[in-house]
């Protein structure tokens, strides 16, 4: 298992995620986590991070020293690089200007790092790679026993390294993905010089996990708070497997979900899975509250706290309950070591049990702790859950309460269940909707004038919104076929009396939100 030290950088994450990819284990702690710590962790290599600082003004931020007195390889990632360098002698100072984006450096001489690595070679058959870099400061002297094993003209130690104690570091990001040959060269570190094997598998990680969650709970009752959304299925099944009975599901059904969910929840965990699952229609609840209110964070605010009333008097009714699961996977609970001041522990907001362990006196189970969102979808699959449900588009906490704009009424939120199923419908049909990244319609609740049959119609607009991203900050509108936007649009305006207008979102994000409120 690889050890990642974390100096703040935006990217670090993406190292673990590079890890992971090659079935090794890794864990990522903040670069000062202290000694004890990382002798008992026990790592066969460690990472350094990139990170913000520069190493000549922040004088605390250093690699522990007994990563390099372990006698395990150590890989220093940018800052990661300039520390290491820094600590074992060498020279560090600013380049003067910030070098950002592709580079193409060529690798030099034999180091095991780069073995075999190459993008193309130059004239005289040198091998080339194109990288990308981000860093202000540079190792201008190496330290001793260092050799350079990369570099470019304005960066000539752009990589080097100690081969005898196997310490290698790069200026550049090998994490990202606009470095080639990124995967590669971390293929190289923990393979062939860590030594670590190809461990790190779903199958046998659900053994692990399933051994964990039991070591964990012994014979006491679990409740969690299912929501039919990928995570918290995911758990469901884990604990399911794990500890069978001792778990209790509650599903609430606030009215404004998506169509027939509570009838597909019930079917795939209570009926077909046989976990215990508690549903609780509170539809008149969350639609007595909402009526009136139009602003969209007021509504959120409504719609989270009848949540957690709702919840609770559940849970008060499992007297033998000792612990509550939640969903929250890895990227939820990373601790950032950019602040200095260590995050508290981080409650996923948007499934709207903030709050709740502590009135209930419950202790926190989050057996998708260590996972990043693919890995928790291969999981759910090594469960047995259905493909459709882990690769489920997400869905707000607030659900269609912030997709039926203004007011949120019963009869709208029926209109809208139906245009969405549609939707989607086609969009599965047409093999489109792998191919978004979330896709759903939005209620809008104005009239506008119809013809239909020999009569005038005045009815509701529903407009379509699907967007591709890769993390939601940003996001682009699909550019769905004009045939498919056709036929569910037809189709909507035919079977959905009340609505006899479809418009389709042509707006990016940002400046537009991928939700309308
Ligand atoms: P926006 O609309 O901000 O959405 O571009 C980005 C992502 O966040 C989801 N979203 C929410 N999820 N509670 C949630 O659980 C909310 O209140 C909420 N608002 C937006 C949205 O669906 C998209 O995936």
């Amino acid at each position: 298992k690889i050890l990642i030290l974390d100096f703040g950088s935006q990217v670090t994450q993406l190292i673990a995620r590079r890890i992971r990819e090659q079935q090794v284990y890794c864990e990522l702690h903040p670069f000062d986590v202290g000694e004890a710590f990382i002798r008992e962790f026990n790592p066969q290599g460690i990472i350094l991070s990139g990170g913000p600082n520069s190493v000549y003004e922040a004088e605390e931020w250093r690699a522990p020293q007994v990563v390099f007195e372990l006698g395990v390889p150590v890989l220093g990632i940018c800052y990661g690089m300039q520390t290491m360098a820094q600590q074992l002698g060498g020279k560090v100072e600013s380049s003067g200007k910030r070098e950002f984006g592709y580079a193409e450096i060529r690798a030099r001489g034999h180091s095991k790092l780069f073995q075999g690595i190459e993008d193309r070679k130059n004239a005289e058959g040198h091998g080339l790679l194109d990288v990308w870099m981000s860093h202000g400061d540079k190792v201008t002297g190496l330290p001793e026993g260092f050799r350079v094993i990369a570099s470019n003209e304005s960066c000539p130690i752009a990589a080097m390294a100690d081969e005898t104690r196997k310490f290698y570091a790069v200026q550049f990001h090998p994490e990202v993905t606009h470095t080639l040959k990124g995967k590669d060269m971390f293929a190289r570190f923990v393979h062939d010089i860590c030594a670590c094997g190809h461990d790190w598998n779903m199958p046998d990680y659900v053994d692990e996990a399933i051994a964990k969650v039991r070591a964990q709970v012994g014979s006491e009752e679990v409740i969690l708070g299912l929501s039919g959304g990928v995570d918290s299925s995911v758990v469901a099944a884990l604990l399911h497997r794990a500890i069978g009975d001792q778990l209790t599901c509650v599903f609430v059904d606030n009215g404004l979900l998506r169509l027939n969910e509570a009838e597909q929840v019930m079917q795939t965990f209570a009926r077909n899975l046989g976990v215990k699952v508690i549903h609780v229609d509170a539809t008149a609840q969350f639609m007595g509250h909402l009526a009136g209110v139009s602003d969209p964070e007021q509504k959120r605010k409504i719609i989270g706290r009848e949540f957690v009333e709702v919840f609770q008097a559940e849970a008060k009714k499992l007297p033998n309950a000792k612990w509550l699961a939640q969903g929250t996977i890895y990227p939820d609970v990373i601790e950032s070591a950019g602040s200095k001041t260590k995050k508290a522990h981080t409650i996923k907001s948007h499934h709207n049990v903030g709050g709740l362990p502590e009135t209930l006196k419950l202790k926190l189970l989050e057996p998708l702790r260590e996972l990043f969102k693919d890995e928790v979808r291969e999981l759910g699959l090594a469960l047995g859950l259905p493909h459709e449900m882990v690769y489920r588009h997400p869905f707000p906490g607030p659900g269609l309460g912030v997709r039926i704009l203004g007011e949120v009424k019963k009869e709208f939120a029926d209109l809208l269940r139906r245009a969405d199923a549609i939707f989607i419908d086609e969009l599965r049909a047409a093999d489109w909707y792998g191919k978004t990244s979330q896709a759903f319609a939005v209620f809008l609740p104005v009239k506008s004038v119809g013809v239909m049959g020999d009569g005038r119609t005045y009815e509701y607009v529903v407009a379509l919104r699907a967007v591709q991203t890769q993390d939601f900050m940003t996001a682009h509108w699909a550019e769905l076929p004009h045939a498919l936007l056709g036929k569910v649009s037809n189709r909507i305006i035919n079977e959905v009396r009340g609505i006899n207008r479809v418009v389709y979102d042509i707006s990016g994000k940002p400046p537009a939100t991928i939700e309308w409120e």
